[in-house]
């Protein structure tokens, strides 16, 4: 699906990042303490292991406000757990056609692999990430859910599905 194209000059992207405890989560720190410079723009999410991420992880990262996400872990065949990381590679490539089957523009998302003593991998991951999603624009279309969902919680009301879902909706009611 298409999204806006054109940069919004005072836009600030709000990113959230999903990083495995030992490998990636090192490197950001390490990207930190060398005083790397960096956008400031990702608020991370530490995970034992890329292992642990779940569609519903990133979908519910862009209803609570993120307009891009960051997947990141252990290099292939450096998993702490053997083989988290492939489990995770296979899993995006299912999350891919769920996203944009749910109206998520793909370049909100990244996946890298970035280990512990790669910190200026992680300071690139970071702002080309940022720079990517600053030309995409705000996502507002889950915003916006969010924000109806709570007013509908509110008051008792049924939520009004925005377009952005619906076809996943209409089609969860087929099944039934
Ligand atoms: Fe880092 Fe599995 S422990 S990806």
């Amino acid at each position: 699906m298409s999204e806006m194209t054109e940069p919004i000059n005072d836009f600030e992207p709000r990113i959230t990042a999903f990083v495995c405890n030992w490998c990636t989560y090192t490197g950001a720190d390490m990207a930190g303490t060398s005083r790397m410079h960096m956008a400031s723009n990702v608020r991370i999410i530490r995970l034992p292991c890329t292992g642990r991420i779940d569609a519903l992880f990133i979908i519910k990262a862009f209803e609570r406000g993120a307009d891009g996400v960051i997947v990141s872990g252990c290099h292939p065949a450096d998993c702490h757990y053997t083989a988290g990381n492939y489990h995770a590679r296979r899993r995006f490539i299912v999350f891919r056609e769920l996203l944009g089957f749910m109206g998520v523009d793909l370049g909100r998302v990244t996946f890298s692999w970035v280990s512990a003593g790669e910190g200026a991998k992680w300071r690139d991951v970071v702002n080309e990430t940022v720079e990517r999603i600053r030309e995409l624009g705000p996502f507002d279309a889950y915003h916006d859910l969010a924000l109806r969902q709570a007013a509908g919680a509110a008051s008792g009301t049924s939520l009004d599905v925005p377009d952005v879902v619906a076809p996943v909706v209409a089609e969860a009611g087929d099944a039934s």
